[in-house]
């Protein structure tokens, strides 16, 4: 376990790993308690002491209190250079104050490797990250806007931290209405094998009609349930017909995929298939799996209703192929956290799937061990009425318009502001994209995900407040204080010196440094709404800072646009974390 230099919480718990290990040597498991904490006694804080004190006050006499137990803590801590000064509080907290030269070191070292070298590492080598996974054929709405960016950023976020992540698209390509699809493909499109996928145009169009025509026609109805089992039974025909009708989708998902910049592998419930049978058969054996009217059903304690594992008409269903899924990302690829992003409406489903693998000894039963798989789940998207969000009219919204709309807002915000003069077509087009889908994804992602979320244009990219776009404003701000004071930033790295001399240079600095551990908490809880809450507090400190500070002209110049250098890098990879493009000019 390597030590990550600029991660402050992990460097002092290090330090007080030590101490404790010198204060209470028998207590070998007790884990040091580190914390930040914004007052006036210190910049971080161990908080071991009353915990310890009740847990060796039977077996010695050697300390009178929480408090003597602390200021023993404070005393064994090994020597160095990060610590300013230490001092015992109240039951025994151990207030540290880091030392400034130290932090101002630390950024410029920085500044100079790479903010790479910040990037914290999990116990995790490799995980799978199933997100977005609309379903073939149907829409693709709001929900799973929000599972692909989520999905999307928790994916970045644990990339960079060391992780290998498979970014798996788990698309609903598989299921009895291919059957009724196949077979209006057949009598709309007779010659469908010769013909471009544009022309069998919307795909939730045809999807409608061929439902009309399901529901009116009873033959029609009977061959459609023959073409599913002549899918499933493998006619090469319809495994063709099942095939264009899915690349007819991919199309569709892949346009909003593209304009989010947003990467992933598709492995839909289809690829899972083969696998069914043999993984339901091992669970048999384990004897998990019981007859129940009918259909063959897995009992989960503490659940009312059983995990239907195979349908009374023989066919499998969603809960079938997910547990194949998990079988296979256990033992084929391997890995060792497995994170599905979806609505909270389907915790139940994934409760219930987890408990059976736990039952069947695929997971530890410990849910803390590894391989772990966690349900990440999130609330609804609302429209202005407060209800389940929809475009003007009843219909369902289509993604694509969605993120057209906020991009044409945003660029017409900027020719208001006279960008369209000023600035090249390419560069306006470019610009517009970065803060409108960057101003959507914004959004979705600054609040806890399991809170119901207001879509809401007008205050999305307002350039005020706690938006993308003010983010986006303040970061080309910055970089244009740097071009303007006509310095070269990469021969200041080398030949300048970090001074955080003001207290507002101290803030910035010290939050500047808290990156690392940041990110590690909002991989841990999956939680972006905590890089969010970081980014913003960031250009927060940097206002505060630049209001006090003379940049330019001042005897502090060189120092301070490395602080200024050092605020746009970290800046840059919080956009980059939340899938935001980051803009240089305004
Ligand atoms: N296709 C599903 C839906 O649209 C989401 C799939 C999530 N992933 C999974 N392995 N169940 O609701």
């Amino acid at each position: 376990d390597q030590e990550i230099v600029g991660h402050v919480k992990q460097q002092l718990s290090k330090l007080f790993e030590a101490s404790l290990r010198t204060t209470v040597p028998d207590e070998l498991d007790v884990e040091p308690l580190v914390v930040p904490c914004t007052g006036k006694f210190g910049d971080y804080q161990c908080n071991n002491a009353m915990s310890l004190y009740s847990r060796i006050k039977g077996k010695t006499t050697q300390f009178r209190g929480p408090p003597a137990i602390g200021q023993a803590i404070m005393k064994n801590l090994p020597p160095t250079k990060m610590i300013e000064s230490c001092s015992v509080a109240g039951p025994g907290f151990v207030n540290v104050v880091l030392s400034t030269k130290w932090i101002a070191k630390s950024i410029q070292k920085m500044l100079i490797e790479g903010i790479e070298t910040w990037a914290p590492r999990l116990r995790v080598k490799r995980a799978v990250v199933d997100f977005s996974s609309p379903n073939i054929a149907k829409e693709m709405h709001v929900g799973h806007l929000r599972s692909t960016i989520i999905g999307d950023t928790l994916a970045r976020m644990l990339e960079y931290s060391n992780v290998e992540v498979l970014r798996r698209n788990h698309v609903g390509d598989w299921g009895t209405q291919f059957g009724m699809l196949i077979e209006f493909l057949f009598e709309e499109f007779p010659n469908w094998e010769g013909i471009g996928e544009q022309a069998i145009g919307d795909l939730q169009a045809f999807y409608k009609a061929s439902k009309t025509r399901f529901d009116a026609d009873p033959a029609f109805k009977e061959r459609a349930q023959q073409a599913v089992v002549r899918l499933q039974g493998g006619e090469a025909k319809y495994h063709r017909a099942w095939a264009k009708i899915c690349e007819i989708s991919r199309r569709e998902f892949d346009q909003v995929y593209q304009r989010l910049g947003v990467h992933l592998e598709e492995k839909g419930e289809s690829f899972y298939n083969p696998y069914i049978p043999g993984v339901i058969e091992g669970l048999s054996k384990q004897g998990m799996v019981e007859e129940s009217e009918g259909a063959r059903v897995i009992f989960i304690e503490g659940k009312n209703i059983p995990l239907i594992v195979v349908k009374s008409d023989g066919g499998y269903n969603y809960a079938s192929t997910d547990l194949a899924a998990l079988w296979y990302r256990l033992n084929e690829e391997k890995a060792e956290w497995i994170i599905y992003v979806t609505d909270v409406g389907q915790q139940q489903h994934f409760e219930m799937f987890f408990s059976a693998a736990k039952h069947a000894g695929w997971l530890p039963s410990d849910g803390k061990a590894y391989p772990q798989a966690t349900h990440v789940g999130f609330g609804l998207v609302l429209g202005d009425d407060g209800k389940r969000f929809r475009t003007r009219s009843t219909e369902v919204v289509r993604l694509v318009d969605l993120l057209d709309e906020a991009k044409n807002r945003s660029k017409a915000a900027l020719i208001e502001r006279g960008k369209g003069a000023e600035w090249s077509d390419k560069e306006l087009e470019q610009t517009a994209e970065a803060v409108g889908y960057g101003a959507v994804k914004y959004a979705d992602l600054k609040n806890n995900r399991l809170t119901n979320y207001t879509f809401n244009f007008d205050q999305m990219l307002n350039d005020k407040g706690n938006t993308a776009v003010y983010l986006l404003y303040a970061h080309a701000r910055i970089c244009s204080i740097i071009r303007k004071s006509g310095k070269d930033i990469e021969e200041l790295k080398k030949t300048a010196t970090v001074v955080l001399d003001h207290p507002d240079e101290r803030v910035l600095g010290l939050h500047l440094l808290q990156f690392a551990e940041t990110v590690e908490e909002a991989c841990n809880n999956l939680l972006p709404n905590v890089l969010c809450e970081y980014l913003y507090n960031l250009s927060e400190n940097f206002t505060k800072f630049y209001s006090n500070c003379q940049v330019v002209g001042s005897a502090e110049e060189t120092s301070r646009l490395l602080l200024c250098e050092a605020t746009a890098v970290v800046m840059r990879k919080c956009f980059y974390l939340l899938g935001i493009v980051p803009v240089y000019k305004i």
